[in-house]
């Protein structure tokens, strides 16, 4: 009988033992779980309302889905995103996830990590790699496409005059996916009609201090601007505190475009500051983690996942915002 009970004991102990291995070779990184993975994030920064939502959307999806997260901010700056890279790859992580600062000159980091068999998932922002074997797959926007929304608002805006239209551009980061696609998509659909001119173009690096000192610039420069164009809300909102402080009315003298469709925005869009706003979601947290979980086991997974988005006028805000997330 003891015999008996000794033999069933061990039996279900290694039961235990073999299920605690997991499958599909699924690593676990030390860090105890089973199927519990390890990421290393590195982030862009917390430059905008944008960027402090989506670390908010990575940080709790990473905890909900049992997923130990290592996290890193760039602080815009490329150099220090390889640094948490190369640290990621010696840590040994399951997965590297992050959202490039600028476009170019990825090659060598990636092919380290592609070297220590440790897949990559590029979040939000894409790279201008040539050899796509160095990432797994790529999860955010349709940033041209964001671009030309933004283009086409202004053509059925100004559809009945013949006028020349004014255009002042804030440019996201140089080098940046975002500012140089949303500029392409927005420059190649109102090139369409001569009337439309952008008479000055230049960065505020998504932030809404730079927005602001670059609005003061192009306001002191360029006594008519009818339309202002910036890649993202938050320097909207600086140029806003700009075009005020120049005695102009936001929304009405100048007509403002913007993209994200954060918090802050939505409500200067609903209070008639901005006039349309093209959305950028940022809550790719939920989407990465199922990425992260099957590359890391093997599967396959599409190679581009494009995040799906809307844009809103002023009264669309106004019914929007009490429901928005972020
Ligand atoms: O890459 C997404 C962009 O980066 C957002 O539009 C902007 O706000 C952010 O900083």
């Amino acid at each position: 009988m003891v015999k008996r009970v000794t033999t069933l004991l061990l039996a279900t102990a290694m039961a235990a033992i073999l299920a605690g291995c997991g499958s599909g070779g699924a690593t676990s990184s030390g860090s105890g779980g089973d199927d519990k993975i390890t990421m290393g994030f590195a982030q862009v920064g917390a430059e905008s309302g944008w960027r402090t939502a989506n670390t908010k959307s990575v940080q709790e999806s990473a905890k909900a889905a049992g997923v130990e997260l290592k996290f890193s901010d760039a602080q815009q700056k490329q150099e220090n995103q390889i640094k948490a890279i190369r640290s990621y790859i010696q840590q040994k992580v399951d997965v590297i996830a992050f959202s490039p600062v600028v476009e170019s000159g990825w090659d060598t980091v990636l092919k380290e990590a592609k070297d220590a068999k440790i897949p990559v998932i590029l979040t939000d922002r894409a790279v201008d790699s040539k050899d796509t074997s160095l990432y797994k797959t790529f999860l955010g926007s349709d940033f041209v496409e964001e671009g030309k929304k933004a283009g086409q608002w202004l053509v059925d805006q100004y559809k009945d005059t013949k006028d020349p239209v004014n255009i002042v551009e804030l440019q996201g980061t140089t080098g940046s996916a975002p500012a140089n696609d949303r500029k392409a998509g927005f420059g190649q659909v109102i090139a369409a009609d001569p009337k439309f001119k952008i008479i000055a173009s230049q960065t505020g690096d998504f932030t809404r201090a730079k927005g602001k000192e670059v609005m003061d610039a192009f306001l002191k420069a360029n006594p008519k601007i009818d339309v202002l164009f910036a890649h993202n809300d938050d320097m909207g909102l600086g140029a806003i505190e700009a075009i005020e402080g120049a005695g102009k009315v936001p929304g009405k003298d100048i007509k403002i475009i913007t993209i994200d469709a954060v918090h802050d925005g939505m409500q200067a869009l609903a209070d008639g500051k901005i006039n349309y706003i093209v959305e950028c979601s940022p809550l790719l947290g939920p989407q990465l983690m199922d990425l992260s979980k099957k590359v890391v086991k093997g599967e396959q997974v599409p190679a581009r996942v494009v995040t799906e988005e809307s844009a809103f006028t002023q009264e669309q805000a106004k019914q929007a915002l009490p429901s928005r997330k972020y």
